[in-house]
This record gives C-alpha cells, structure tokens and sequence, in this order.
C-alpha cells in the first residue's frame, strides 16, 4: 500500500533562494512525523507547499497515491489534510464548543451552525473533542478567555474537529511554558491512530516527550531523520542545531 503522504524530491525556489532543496518524504497513515531545525531551516515552507500554499518548482507530492502538487489549497483541504498556523485561528467571541462544532461543519458553512439545530451526532464529537483536548470545564466560556495554552489546545481541536486524515502542527507549543508542553505532548500522541500528525517544533524537551520518528531540516535539506535518541547522538545535528536548541532553553 502507499504511503498516506510522499514528498518526492520537493524543491521549492523563491526567486532564486532555494527554500527546500530535493526533500523526499513519506509518512505513513494515522503515523507521527516531527519535523524539527533552525530558524529558516523550510520547515513551515515545507507545510505551506504540502497544502498548496506555495508551489514546489521541482518534485511531487503524493497524498493517498494522487499527486496534489497543482491543486488549489481547498481541493487539498477536501481530501482529508488540515493545518494549524503559527498564528491562532480560534473565533473569539464564540465559546469553546461553539468554536468546535463550526470548525466540525462538513459544508464550511460556518454561520449556519448557528441558525439550525446542531445534529446529535457532531455534538457528540464535538464533546468528545472537548475531552481529548482537556478542555470540558471551559466548554461555555468565550475562547477569547482562555489563557494561552488552552487556546492552542483549542485550536488543535478545531483541526482535529475537521477529521482530517493528516494534521500539520506548525509550532504547537509557542509561548507555553513546560507544564503546559508536555501537556501538548500528550495530547498530540492521543491523536496518533485516529489521525497522521506532522508537528514542526523547536522544544527538544517536547520532541523528546513525543519521541517519535524525527526529522531534521537544515538550509532546506534533511540533515538526518531518525528516532529521537539517534537525532540526539548525531554529531552533525549537534552543531547545527542541538548545541543552539539547548543555548535557547537554558
Ligand atoms: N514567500 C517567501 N518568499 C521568499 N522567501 C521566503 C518566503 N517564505 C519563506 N522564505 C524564506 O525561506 C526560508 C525558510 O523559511 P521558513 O519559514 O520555512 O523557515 P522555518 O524553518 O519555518 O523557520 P522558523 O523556525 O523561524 O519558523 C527563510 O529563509 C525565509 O526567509
Ligand atoms: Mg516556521
């Protein structure tokens, strides 16, 4: 069987500065990828060309065995892959499950989820989305009053909310503090088996928690993909990157 997803030979050039640079890689379906380097290493480029975002100028990318390399961002979407920005993307105003249950809506139609009954079956998810995230007692609260790492888990709901075959984290745990990290870790790990993950992010106490298949991004080339113990042990990893990972959490 293919993989659920396949980068084969990606390149992607902005105007001469080569962003990513013959990246081939597969992850296998409701599989953990994490995807880690420096600053400016391609990482979010490389989620941008996975959802259509940016166009690679050489290679492919294969999603259930068909390329999606020309599709528009929206067919992508359709076929099952979901991305959380760097930014939020919660609606403030509406509560914790109303912002589940919009982004749950098969048609998108997100202003009619609140002038028809909501179906017992998305309510169900929506509640079992509710549990997976932690976030039960804050069900009726207003996402705009949520502390920071409940809105990041918020918004790791509404993508789950999507049942999207493939979700792309890109830094899932910006600004949390370590409790609120390992939290994120646990939450992610729930997800595997249900869903595919591909989480980019710089926290090495929270890539070691999810311990997972990882792969290292450097100048828009894979420097080395293993587990997270053998990342740790790669002398070329350990100058480009690990030696300044661990510059920044001390
Ligand atoms: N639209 C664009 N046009 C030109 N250059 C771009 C564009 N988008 C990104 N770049 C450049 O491509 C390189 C990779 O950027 P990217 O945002 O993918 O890095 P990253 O690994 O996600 O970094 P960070 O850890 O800071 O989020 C950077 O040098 C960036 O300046
Ligand atoms: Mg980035």
């Amino acid at each position: 069987m293919s993989p659920l997803l396949a980068l084969e030979n990606v390149t992607v050039d902005f105007d001469g500065f080569k962003a990513l640079t013959d990246v081939s890689l597969t992850l296998e379906a409701n599989a953990l990828r994490i995807l880690i380097g420096p600053n400016g290493a391609g990482k979010s480029t490389l989620c941008d060309t996975i959802i259509g975002r940016v166009r690679p100028t050489a290679g492919r990318i294969l999603f259930k065995g068909e390329a999606i390399t020309a599709l528009p961002e929206q067919e992508i979407v359709k076929r099952g892959i979901c991305r959380k920005f760097q930014t939020p993307g919660i609606l403030p105003s509406l509560s914790v499950m109303e912002n589940l249950l919009v982004s749950g809506r098969k048609n998108r139609a997100w202003w009619r989820a609140f002038t028809t009954a909501t179906p017992a079956q998305e309510m169900a998810r929506a509640e079992e989305i509710l549990e997976t995230i932690g976030l039960q007692d804050r069900r009726d609260v207003p996402a705009a009053g949520l502390a920071h790492g409940e809105k990041q888990w918020l918004e790791i709901g509404m993508v789950v909310a999507t049942d999207a075959d493939l979700l792309l984290l890109d830094e899932p745990t910006a600004g949390m503090g370590p409790q609120d990290t390992q939290r994120t870790a646990e939450l992610i790990l729930s997800l595997i088996g249900r869903h595919a993950v591909l989480v980019i992010d710089h926290d090495m106490s929270f890539v070691e928690a999810l311990n997972g298949f990882t792969t290292v991004l450097h100048q828009g080339q894979i420097l080395k993909e293993g587990s997270v113990a053998e990342i740790r042990a790669d002398a070329a990893v350990e100058a480009v990157y690990l030696g300044r990972a661990k510059d920044e959490v001390a």
